[in-house]
């Protein structure tokens, strides 16, 4: 048994804890219980997520004395549609859920996502506790408030801020979750790192492939810290403003990625580990980072069972990707340079900047050189 951990994410009345544990999902309910106050949960999962551990966190929260409505959304992606979140509307009003009631969201980002917006707008917002049981939203989909669904225009083209009463993490269940996605989430943890805490990014390198297996006395206050990172990030943007841009360090090319891949066949985490080693190269021709600093990314990365080299694909159809603002080719892409491993800062560069013509390599893709 590991100790529990807690991370305080400051934002003054809407502040909140993330507790994290080892094998704590029975104890869920007395916290959310204590938490929110409230006398029915809305329990939300999906089949692989509610097969294994949905039975627990429903059991716990009756233990606690609540009311508990349990509700299945389809798994994937493709089923973060409004039309999952009005069926969700439909089931809480059938059941009688109030202004007091909470929204329980066990499983990954998606989950997190839906019904932490369907929280958001159910009775112009009822309260909301998140459950996360991929390492990805452990340490990133769980802190920030972010919520929302695709359109089939695109992905998170709508959403709101709804901040969570807890969020509570339990490692153990990252037992379950193949090691691809394992690996995928802690190119996050690595971002963390890499951005903001020297000393982190070198703990990380100690632990290595060791950070895959799930040894809690190792991974809890790693993502201990890395929820801490993003909490720090995320309040400190209410002061400074712009600061929260540094975690999209990776993202400006993992999102050209994505979408040239059609977002089949790769992961959100992947992607953003191809992008980090790019913009830490970028970084280092740009004269803003000491040589070695994208050897030492890779390596970690390459340790961490990811993918760190660019796809090949057109220089001409990654432009197109990168320019976000479709109707200005000429607009500025706010990058995340590093200046070196552990501290990040953006530059406004043209996508024909960020991607130079290349010189003696083949279309966009580049290894090692
Ligand atoms: N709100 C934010 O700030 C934020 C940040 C990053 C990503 N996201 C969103 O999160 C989503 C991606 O999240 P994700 O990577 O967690 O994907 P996901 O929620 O789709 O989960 C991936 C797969 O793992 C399964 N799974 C989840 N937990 C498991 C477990 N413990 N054991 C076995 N299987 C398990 C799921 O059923 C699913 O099939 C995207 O929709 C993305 O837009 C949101
Ligand atoms: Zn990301």
């Amino acid at each position: 048994m590991t100790r529990r951990r807690v991370v305080q994410v400051d934002l003054a009345e809407r502040s909140y804890p993330i507790v994290l544990g080892h094998e704590t999902l029975d104890e869920v309910g007395a916290r959310i219980a204590r938490c929110t106050g409230s006398s029915q949960a809305a329990l939300v999962s999906v089949p692989p997520v509610n097969r294994r551990y949905g039975a627990r966190v429903a059991r716990s929260l009756r233990d606690a004395g609540l009311r508990v409505h349990r509700f299945e959304i389809p798994d994937g992606d493709a089923a973060k549609t409004l039309r999952q979140v009005a069926k969700l509307y439909d089931g809480f009003l059938e059941r009688g859920l109030d202004r007091s009631s909470v929204v329980v969201a066990l499983g990954g980002g998606m989950v997190g996502d839906l019904a932490g917006f369907a929280a958001a707008t159910f009775l112009r917002g009822i309260q909301l506790v998140q459950v996360p049981t991929t390492l990805l939203a452990m340490v990133d989909a769980g802190v920030g408030g972010k919520v929302g669904v695709n359109l089939k225009q695109g992905k998170n083209l709508v959403g709101a801020f709804h901040q969570p009463r807890l969020v509570w993490i339990d490692v153990a269940v990252l037992r379950s979750l193949p090691r691809r996605l394992r690996a995928a989430g802690l190119a996050e943890v690595v971002k963390a790192g890499a951005i903001w805490d020297a000393a982190f990014f070198a703990e990380l390198e100690g632990a290595g492939e060791k950070l895959l297996d799930v040894d809690p006395k190792l991974l809890v206050p790693i993502l201990e810290r890395a929820c801490q990172i993003k909490a720090e990030v995320v309040s400190a943007d209410e002061r400074e403003a712009g600061v929260r841009m540094l975690l999209n360090f990776g993202h400006t090319l993992a999102h050209a990625v994505e979408a040239l891949r059609r977002y089949r066949s790769i992961l959100h985490g992947e992607a953003v580990a191809i992008g980090m080693v790019f913009a830490a190269r970028r970084s280092e021709e740009l004269g803003l980072a000491p040589a070695g600093t994208a050897d030492r990314l890779q390596a970690l990365l390459e340790r961490l069972e990811l993918p760190t080299r660019v796809p090949r694909f057109e220089r001409r159809a990654y432009l197109r990707a990168l320019a976000v603002d479709k109707k200005k080719r000429d607009a500025h892409v706010r990058f995340v340079v590093l200046r070196e491993l552990g501290r990040a800062e953006t530059r406004p560069l043209l996508p024909a900047e960020i991607l130079p013509p290349a010189r003696g390599r083949q279309g966009a893709g580049r290894g090692r050189r």
